[in-house]
């Protein structure tokens, strides 16, 4: 029998890889471009508590956040950074044999081949101009549940940064894994999403202290860093929750084709979620607008942008905020890899038990 803590990291990570089998569906809503398609298609179906996820394959996006797991967990209960970061840097490496049919990243594909994870520093790789893609955000809401304590911020915060880099080394891409770990131990910790944006605005000058002082391409990472930080207010205030206190507040019509165009204009080149910036982003705006599963799924998952990542990270925040309540059993019992899923996600529960400082 599971506690409620404990049934939220198992949630978390199961109906992460939901959100991303059913933004996937094996490739043909992934790359569908009209949101009105997608969900006509649904109805179709029958709608998302009829969906069985049995053939429905997980992409890259569950591949990368249970390498990024499974090495947290490896790494102990009183990691040694260096071994930890090596670890992520091999199982990154390594996840590349299992993307047949997963559409992995560009940028992930890349840059893993530059990763040297036997090698001292070997983790690192150089600054990279068109590295602000989604692929470090998708995979990161696990160093949530790892750090999940408001004392481990600073371990969050160089974990979620440092893994994200690995691939991503731009701030618009490894501050999308920033706020998917932010954003996941806020949930396990019944933060008021409406809070949760205010949260990550006052981190930010904490993660820019950080990567100032950890060195590596500093001028660089300095020059780029305001689109992130900038996005992400003119969101907030566009939502009305700049302030961390006021309740969102959505437009009248947002249906749709309404939540497709907006999803477009918060995109760094017209596809909706498939940066750092946008896909946690997209994830937050779907999560803060849905009463339940299905919402979240109609808002989330299922849209013309890049569905996987913003309903992988989505999923994982419903699931580390309110378990599986309301979701349908057909769509998660026979979810791929739901065995490590569950795995992983009790090791990540004991070793969140007490802080690591
Ligand atoms: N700032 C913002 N966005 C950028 C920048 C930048 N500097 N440079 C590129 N992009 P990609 P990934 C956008 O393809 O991140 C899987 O299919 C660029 O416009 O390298 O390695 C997952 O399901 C492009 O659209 O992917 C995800 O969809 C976007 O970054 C994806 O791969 C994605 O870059 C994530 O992997
Ligand atoms: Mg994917």
């Amino acid at each position: 029998m599971c506690s409620g803590l404990q049934e939220n990291y198992m949630a978390a990570m199961v109906l992460s890889a939901v959100g991303d089998a059913m933004g996937f569906y094996n490739g043909k809503w992934e790359f569908e471009f009209n949101g009105e398609e997608i969900h006509s298609q649904l109805a179709t179906m029958g709608g998302v508590d009829k969906i069985d996820v049995a053939s429905w394959k997980v992409s890259d996006d569950t591949v990368m956040h249970l390498a990024t797991a499974e090495a947290l967990v490896a790494a102990g209960k009183n990691p040694d950074f260096a071994r930890m970061y090596s670890l992520i840097a091999k199982n990154y490496k390594d996840c590349m044999h299992d993307m047949v049919g997963r559409a992995p990243g560009g940028t992930c594909m890349h840059s893993a081949m530059l990763l040297n994870p036997d090698t001292a520093d070997g983790w690192k790789i150089p600054f990279n101009n068109r590295g602000g893609g989604c692929g470090a955000a998708m995979r990161s809401m696990c160093i949530g549940l790892r750090f999940r304590h408001p004392e481990e911020l600073e371990n969050l915060i160089a974990v979620s940064i440092e893994s994200g880099r690995m691939t991503h080394h731009h701030p618009t891409g490894y501050l999308g894994a920033l706020a998917s770990a932010l954003f996941t131990s806020y949930a396990v910790n019944r933060k008021p999403p409406h809070t949760w944006g205010k949260g990550l605005m006052e981190v930010l000058p904490k993660a820019k202290a950080y990567v100032q002082k950890a060195g590596s391409f500093v001028k660089e990472n300095l020059q780029e860093w305001n689109y992130f930080e900038n996005q992400w207010n003119k969101y907030l205030e566009t939502r009305g929750i700049a302030d961390g206190m006021s309740l969102p507040s959505f437009p009248t019509d947002y249906g749709v084709k309404e939540r497709d165009n907006f999803y477009k204009s918060v995109s760094f080149s017209g596809w909706g979620g498939s940066s750092g910036h946008d896909a946690p982003m997209i994830a937050y705006d779907a999560f803060l607008g849905s009463g339940s599963w299905v919402d979240l799924a109609h808002r989330g998952f299922f849209h013309g942008g890049d569905s996987d990542s913003t309903a992988t990270i989505a999923a994982c925040w419903w699931g580390a905020s309110h378990g599986f309540k309301g979701v349908k059993a057909s769509n998660y019992k026979k979810v791929e890899y739901r065995e490590r899923l569950e795995k992983v996600a009790e090791e990540l529960y004991r070793l969140s038990l007490t802080s690591a400082q």
